[in-house]
């Protein structure tokens, strides 16, 4: 599709490791030291960072986990479902996009420690949405968890951890 290879283009996104494509926009100066982080996170982060995120029914960001709570923006295209299981098991989804009267939602902010997953709905469609962190975006707080070890964490989920995972 066109328009995907567009904004491809215009934002100058990149291909992200849990599928679709993005782009950092805003990265804070100030940082957090350590000491004042929870134990989890191995050293100083930026205050937050944003980013672009596109996503394409040719693909699917699959699940993984931060440590931060994450705030979701629609900006364009066709909504997405994000599927999210909690630490204790518990799955839940959300439709993130801007039909407000289908229930769709435009702001959506996941729970740091949740695993998540989503896709476009639609076929043939693409969704532009943004992401925002605080403490900001560090890959040392990205677990991209492979399917064999949420298979063994959440077997009565197995089916869309299986259609949501690649490796
Ligand atoms: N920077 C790089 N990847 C990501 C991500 O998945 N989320 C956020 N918020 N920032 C990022």
């Amino acid at each position: 599709m066109h328009a995907i290879s567009a904004l491809i283009s215009q934002f100058q996104l990149i291909a992200h490791p849990e599928g679709g494509y993005y782009r950092e926009t805003y990265r804070s100066q100030g940082t957090i030291a350590a000491t004042c982080l929870d134990a989890a996170y191995s050293g100083e982060r930026n205050f937050s960072t944003g980013i672009y995120f596109l996503l394409t029914s040719d693909t699917f960001s699959a699940f993984h986990r931060i440590l931060q709570d994450e705030a979701w923006h629609f900006y364009a295209g066709s909504a997405i479902l994000l599927h999210m299981i909690d630490p204790s098991g518990h799955y839940s989804a959300v439709t993130i996009g801007n039909r407000f009267d289908q229930g769709e939602v435009p702001q959506f902010v996941v729970p740091g420690g949740t695993w998540f997953a989503s896709h476009v709905i639609q076929p043939d469609a693409y969704a532009l949405l943004g992401c925002t962190v605080s403490p900001g975006f560090d890959f040392r707080d990205f677990d991209l968890t492979p399917r064999h070890e949420l298979l063994k964490r959440f077997p009565q989920h197995a089916e869309i951890i299986t259609q949501l995972t690649r490796v």
